[in-house]
C-alpha cells in the first residue's frame, strides 16, 4: 500500500520477491497459453467465423443488393421483398437504420457468399437462434460462407448500439428444405 511515500525511495532496486516472481511467470505462461488457444479453439471449437473483409462504399454494396433484390425476389412480406436467390449465388443482406434488408431465403445443406454491410454506421448481425456473431462497419462488407444445416425461420437482431431505434432493428432469414425432408 502507497498512501504514503515508500519510505526506500528506490525500491526499483530492491530484489522481486519470490513469490511475486511466481505469479509473474504464471500469469504470463496462461497467457500464452490462452494465445494459442484462440487458435485451437477457431479450428476445433467453432468459437469463431472465418470471414473476410472488403472495402466497399454504400452505393455500390446498395447496387448489388438491389440487382440481386430485382432478380430473384419471390414474394413480398410486411413490405419487404423475400429473396430466393440460386443455390450458390453471392447474397446480400444490408444494414441501416434501422433494418435488414431484404428478407433472404436460403435452401438447406446448400452454400452461399453472404455478404453483409451497412449504409450508415456500425449494426450488430446476430442471428438467432444459432448465435452467429458479426459486427457491421460502413464502407467493408464482411463475407462469411454459410452452409444452413437447419430449416425454419431465422431472426436478425442487431446487438450494437445504433440509436433510437436500435431495439426495433429485428429482420428474419428464412431456410427452406427442399429435398422436403
Ligand atoms: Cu443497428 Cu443497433
Amino acid at each position: 500500500m502507497s498512501v504514503s511515500p515508500p519510505k526506500n525511495k528506490i525500491w526499483w532496486n530492491e530484489p522481486v520477491p519470490k513469490s511475486e516472481l511466481m505469479w509473474v511467470i504464471i500469469a504470463f505462461v496462461w497467457g500464452l497459453i490462452m494465445f494459442f488457444m484462440m487458435v485451437y479453439w477457431h479450428a476445433y471449437g467453432e468459437q469463431n467465423l472465418s470471414n473476410e473483409a472488403y472495402r466497399i462504399t454504400a452505393e455500390d454494396f446498395s447496387a448489388k443488393t438491389q440487382t440481386m433484390v430485382d432478380k430473384y425476389t419471390v414474394r413480398e412480406e410486411s413490405g419487404y421483398p423475400v429473396v430466393h436467390p440460386p443455390v450458390g449465388e453471392d447474397v446480400y443482406l444490408i444494414a441501416r437504420l434501422w433494418q435488414w434488408w431484404p428478407i433472404l431465403e436460403l435452401e438447406k445443406g446448400k452454400s452461399y457468399r453472404l455478404h453483409l454491410s451497412s449504409l450508415d454506421w456500425m449494426h450488430g448481425f446476430s442471428l438467432q437462434p444459432v448465435n452467429i456473431n458479426l459486427q457491421i462497419h460502413p464502407d467493408y462488407e464482411m463475407v462469411i460462407t454459410i452452409t444452413p444445416t437447419t430449416s425454419g425461420e431465422f431472426g436478425i437482431v442487431c446487438n450494437e448500439y445504433c440509436g433510437i431505434g436500435h431495439h426495433q432493428m429485428l429482420g428474419r432469414m428464412y431456410v427452406v428444405d427442399n429435398e422436403g425432408t
